[in-house]
């Protein structure tokens, strides 16, 4: 009896070993059932296509032909890096200094806005980028944020970060003035790595989605929980470097009721990665890349 029993019991382990080998190499061989498992597991809402400083693979980063680009290519967002002027005035620029972008040289919060308006900031992507280069970007100024509002309103939506945010210069309050000035609060996201800089945005305008920028220099499996708990006060995301992140990463965050959005994900490989992970967007400098990643991992789960 004991026999019969043991024997029961190796022909069903053997089958159920023998169904999890064809299906990890199911699984592993095609990207449909991926895709269909992830959805099944996690469905799928939106997945953002966030053109990091503009379309900035193809256009000067943080300028109008940027911009253009990526509402040419339908990407959801832009996301775009602001800093103060001397006279405080909301410019679009990432570094804290002009010398990387412009034919100029100084620090962004040493120059009035009209020093700023004459500098060049698209002859440097020619140079460095022949291959993408166009006579118009020779010339193109740093915008402010305004022109940016003015020029795109509602045709586009925003992520814009806040960069070396000081409380005595309150760049919070100057940017959410011009939001509601141009009635673009349904338009706009913030982020930032600085908290308190968030925590004070979301003082002063909670309905406004804000995004918690994470760096780590180490690959992080696993986030603590008080962190997410601690994040969840204030934002409604977070966005880690998309290199130091995993499957298990991602699961928790969302399963801690926070989005995901990884940046800069510049790769077709990484792209679908980031897509089979579930993330919730990418920040990608090709945001043409990334949705026909979305499109094609979509024809393919549909079977
Ligand atoms: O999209 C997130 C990213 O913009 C943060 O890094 O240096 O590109 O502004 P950085
Ligand atoms: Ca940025």
């Amino acid at each position: 009896m004991a026999k019969v029993h043991l024997r029961k019991a190796y022909f069903i382990g053997i089958h159920v070993l023998l169904v999890i080998f064809i299906f990890t190499t199911l699984y592993a061989s095609f990207p449909w059932i991926r895709v269909k498992v992830k959805e099944l597991i996690d469905p799928a809402d939106r997945v953002y296509t966030i053109a990091h400083r503009g379309a900035s693979g193809y256009a000067p980063e943080n300028t109008m032909p940027a911009f253009e680009l990526a509402l040419g290519m339908k990407a959801d967002s832009v996301e775009l890096d602001i800093h103060l002027t001397k006279d405080g005035i909301p410019v679009v620029i990432h570094d804290d200094t002009v010398n990387r972008t412009t034919n100029g040289k100084g620090y962004v919060k040493n120059m009035t806005l009209q020093q700023i308006e004459q500098l060049d900031a698209g002859s440097w992507f020619n140079e460095a980028y022949p291959m993408f280069a166009r006579e118009s970007y020779a010339g193109v100024r740093i915008p402010t944020l305004e022109q940016v509002f003015e020029t795109f309103g509602k045709e586009l939506h925003y992520v814009l970060e806040i960069k070396a945010p000081k409380p005595d210069r309150n760049i919070e309050s100057i940017i959410n003035d011009l939001i509601i000035e141009y009635d673009l609060e349904d338009e706009v996201a913030i982020h930032s790595f600085s908290a308190s800089s968030l925590r004070k945005f979301h003082k002063l305008n909670p309905d406004i989605p804000l995004y918690q920028l994470i760096w780590y220099d180490y690959t992080a499996a696993r986030v603590s929980d008080s962190f997410l708990a601690d994040v969840k006060t204030y934002a409604v995301g977070i966005g880690p470097n998309f290199q130091s992140i995993s499957a298990t990463y991602v699961a928790q965050v969302r399963k801690a009721g926070l989005k995901v959005i990884p940046y800069t994900v510049n790769y077709q490989v990484n792209m679908d990665k980031a897509y089979l992970w579930g993330v919730d967007g990418v920040y990608t400098n090709y945001p043409d890349r990334f949705l026909e990643v979305i499109e094609t991992n979509r024809e393919n789960a549909n079977w």
